[in-house]
């Protein structure tokens, strides 16, 4: 009741009333907001495919996701506040949207991945180094017998690359959510 009536005043600000009733604002928001999501799924998606093994791989991994990481949050940042512009027209109702909750939720699972991800990562970026005598070298380091310096190859792929190809779903899950929230929302605020 109480974030209910939060949301009330969100859609009775002056901007929320704005966006919600000029022809142009809402469309151009969404735009901006489409834009940005685009580019930042690009760039993702780029390194989620990188560590797949399906593109760049002759590129070192930190390297290749460090280059991309200020487009990535800087369309990030986009995103967010248009999304937020976009939710404040009609704040009530995209909050009560099964569709609105499961993509918030979605994109919260989304940074949970990418934040264990990059913890386990950094721990083991050599391996992801294009170089074979570099992977050789680092599993050397770590004074391992050769089985287990198998199993920690094997378990170490396989652990990354399904981080990468949950990163691809969530995301196009998010994507079909964020159209989805279009043709279910109620335009106005209900009661
Ligand atoms: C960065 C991750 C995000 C992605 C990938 C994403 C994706 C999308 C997509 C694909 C659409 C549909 C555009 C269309 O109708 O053509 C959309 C719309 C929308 N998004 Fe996002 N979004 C993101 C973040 C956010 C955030 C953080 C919020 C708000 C807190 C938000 C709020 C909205 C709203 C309110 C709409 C309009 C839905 C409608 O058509 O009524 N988005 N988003």
């Amino acid at each position: 009741m109480e974030l209910d009536g939060l949301l009330k005043w969100l859609f009775e600000t002056a901007m929320a009333t704005s966006i919600r009733e000029n022809d142009w604002l809402f469309p151009m928001i969404e735009s901006f907001h489409v834009l940005a999501v685009t580019v930042f799924l690009g760039s993702i998606v780029w390194v989620d495919l990188r560590i797949l093994g399906v593109a760049n791989s002759d590129r070192g991994l930190r390297r290749f996701a460090k280059e991309l990481l200020p487009i990535t949050w800087s369309m990030f940042a986009i995103a967010v506040i248009s999304g937020l512009a976009l939710f404040t027209s009609n704040a009530l109702n995209y909050a009560h949207n099964i569709y609105f909750q499961l993509k918030i939720l979605l994109l919260v699972v989304a940074g949970l991945n990418m934040m264990i991800f990059q913890l386990w990562f950094s721990a083991r970026a050599e391996a992801y180094d294009p170089s074979h005598a570099a992977r050789v070298g680092a599993v050397q380091q770590a004074g391992m017998s050769k089985f287990r310096q198998k199993l920690h190859e094997i378990s170490f792929f396989w652990s990354g690359k399904w981080s990468a190809l949950l990163s691809v779903l969530i995301w196009v899950t998010v994507i079909a959510l964020g159209r989805w929230i279009g043709f279910s929302i109620q335009p106005t605020l209900a009661g």
